[in-house]
């Protein structure tokens, strides 16, 4: 199989030993986080006292948009911006607005929990942010404090989400992890409130990321019987995907009233079109969201590597990749039960 592909301007684009391109490179610009989401950051091991990096551990702004310059001239066209908590970080809108600026890159997006959206939502677009996807597992109050380890108030995430709406930042895209027996009665309540609306409710299985948040496969409802039980509330039908690879099955409501995405990473993986490569806050290269080591771009950036020497190491990472955990992860969580992986916290989801 060849390891390289060609772009309508002839750039020539590494494919890994799967044959797939390089798209998507989500940022993580933040470690720390506003939450304490059990899923992803249970309060008893990220407490007060937790290490989290230090500022100069930090990429710099102008560290992430040399990375990502090299990384465009790869092949890469969107760049999610994600945390921890994305807007804990000071000036993220001139973060974008540098990344705006730079050849290929034609989608910017971000992740949020959504609290402080609404100070940001009109200077994030103002400086041509595209879109931005809301993390909101419930509209149950309760629920919601316990899904967030008890930070952070339901109407703040809603104001925010109006802000983006009015700030322009639309299609608005909810992420809504669903767990049995703890969100799943709400989930119907999450789609009727937002039908009709310019916000796409998408509801993601409970996965096994991280080493810290007890996954149990019987907590995670399969999408099919998820759509089952929302399709018997309003007809809906399936559409196509935006774009090859897209995480989230679309469905349409039959009446009108918009649309809902699955992201069924557990029960339907879709690592075969699988696109994405992570960057950590702290500079690390990863290209499995479930990888337990990433390639270090920080230490022989900041020891003078020019562009060339850290394009080499960013394509070899990515020629050598053959990762698809998804698909696998019944053999290796049988095989391989102890091996660490990365934290969704630090990597970004
Ligand atoms: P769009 O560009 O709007 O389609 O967004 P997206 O789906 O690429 O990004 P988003 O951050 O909204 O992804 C939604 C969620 O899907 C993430 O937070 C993860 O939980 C999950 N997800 C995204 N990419 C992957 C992936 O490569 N593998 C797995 N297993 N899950 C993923
Ligand atoms: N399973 C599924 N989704 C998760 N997220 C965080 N942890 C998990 C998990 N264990 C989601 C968040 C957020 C995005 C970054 O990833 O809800 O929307
Ligand atoms: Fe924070 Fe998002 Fe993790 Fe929740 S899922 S703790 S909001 S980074
Ligand atoms: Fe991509 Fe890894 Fe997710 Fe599979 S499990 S879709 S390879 S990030």
């Amino acid at each position: 199989m060849t390891s390289l592909i060609h772009d309508i301007r002839g750039a020539q684009h590494p494919l890994d030993r799967l044959g797939r391109p390089l798209h998507d490179l989500r940022i993580s610009v933040m470690d720390r986080c506003n939450f304490r989401c059990p899923y992803c950051m249970p309060r008893e091991q990220f407490h007060e006292n937790y290490q989290f990096l230090k500022s100069r551990e930090r990429l710099s702004f102008d560290e992430i948009v040399r990375l990502t310059k090299l990384f465009a001239g790869m092949g890469v066209r969107k760049v999610r911006l994600t945390g921890g908590e994305p807007l804990l970080r000071t000036n993220l809108a001139d973060l974008v607005g540098d990344l705006t600026g730079i050849p290929g890159i034609e989608d910017i997006a971000l992740t949020t929990n959504g609290v402080l959206l609404g100070n940001h939502a009109v200077d994030l677009h103002a400086n041509g942010l595209n879109r931005i996807t809301v993390s909101l597992d419930t509209l149950d109050k309760d629920i919601f404090k316990r899904m967030s380890g008890g930070f952070g108030a339901l109407d703040q995430v809603l104001a925010g989400i109006e802000a983006a709406i009015a700030a322009g930042l639309t299609p608005v895209k909810i992420n809504s992890v669903i767990e049995r027996g703890l969100n799943d009665h709400t989930a119907l309540d999450l789609v009727e409130h937002f039908r009709g609306t310019p916000v796409i409710v998408r509801f993601i299985e409970f996965m096994d990321v991280g080493n810290s948040n007890q996954w149990d496969p019987k907590m995670v409802v399969p999408s099919r019987e998820l759509a089952a039980r929302i399709n018997e509330r309003w007809p809906m039908f399936p559409v196509s995907e935006n774009y090859r690879g897209e995480v989230a099955q679309r469905w349409r409501f039959a009446d009108g009233g918009g649309e809902v995405g699955f992201i069924s990473s557990v029960s339907q993986p879709f690592c075969g079109a699988c696109s994405r490569a992570r960057l950590s806050s702290e500079g690390k290269f990863f290209t499995c969201l479930f990888a337990n080591q990433g390639t270090d771009l920080r230490a022989p950036m900041r020891e003078g590597a020019n562009d060339a020497e850290l394009l080499h190491i960013i394509r070899g990472a990515w020629l050598g990749r053959a990762d698809r955990y998804s698909e696998l992860r019944d053999e290796l969580r049988r095989d391989a039960p102890a091996t660490k992986k990365i934290e969704m916290y630090y990597i970004g989801g």
